[in-house]
């Protein structure tokens, strides 16, 4: 996989079948710390100790359509590769904490990648009752972006109706544009506050 943005959705897609309903997604690039953090968690169903630990091994899989699970097992690699680490916390019933951490400058750190794309492809994969929040952070400036809030918004169009995913998308895109070129956090679309009707 080239992209971190990859890792992600296949991390989200762990979540969305373990029935979370609440996904939560935070990418912090702390330029000045020369650190990447990606966080994902999640409301479902969680794990015990024993699949915890399986949990990152390449060859354990709970799901029967493929023999070998790669998901976290492929993250952890990645985040080894530019001398990172990944932390993942369970509780069955509760739900799942992944943090993955990479030196932001290492030669082998992975690209994030497309961000807007990942999180529009888990919205209109996922059912229209699952709720997503993103966060992005670079340095001061920060992107969020709540399904929740864009719901209440809709008045009553499906979430993952293909306009509506088109249009997140682009919304995200600028998002994240603004805050890798600096705008001032005034510019920054927020969707948790709908500022940007
Ligand atoms: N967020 C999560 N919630 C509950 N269980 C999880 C979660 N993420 C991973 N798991 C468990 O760890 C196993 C390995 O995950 P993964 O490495 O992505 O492989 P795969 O998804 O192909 O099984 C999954 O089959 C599942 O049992
Ligand atoms: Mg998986």
């Amino acid at each position: 996989m080239e992209d971190l943005s990859l890792h992600i959705l296949d991390i989200i897609e762990n979540s969305v079948a373990a029935g979370a309903t609440n996904i939560e997604i935070v990418i912090e690039e702390d330029i000045v710390g020369n650190l990447l953090l990606i966080k994902i968690n999640d409301d479902g169903r969680g794990m015990d100790k024993e699949t915890l630990t399986k949990s990152i091994d390449p060859f354990y899989t709970t799901k029967g359509t493929r023999r070998v699970g790669l998901g976290l097992s492929m993250l952890a690699q990645a985040t080894k590769e530019a001398a990172g680490s990944l932390d993942v916390r369970s509780k069955p019933g509760k739900g799942t904490r992944i943090t993955a951490r990479f030196v932001y400058d290492h030669i082998d750190r992975k690209p994030l990648g497309n961000m807007a794309e990942t999180i529009t492809t888990c919205i209109a994969g996922s059912s229209p009752k699952a709720d997503f929040k993103y966060r992005h952070r670079k340095g001061d400036q920060e992107f969020i972006f709540s399904t929740k809030e864009i719901k209440k918004r809709l008045n009553g169009v499906a979430i993952n109706d293909p306009e509506i995913i088109l249009f997140l998308r682009e919304q995200i895109e600028e998002g994240l544009q603004a805050i890798q070129k600096g705008a001032k956090s005034e510019e920054i679309k927020d969707w948790r506050f709908g500022k940007n009707t």
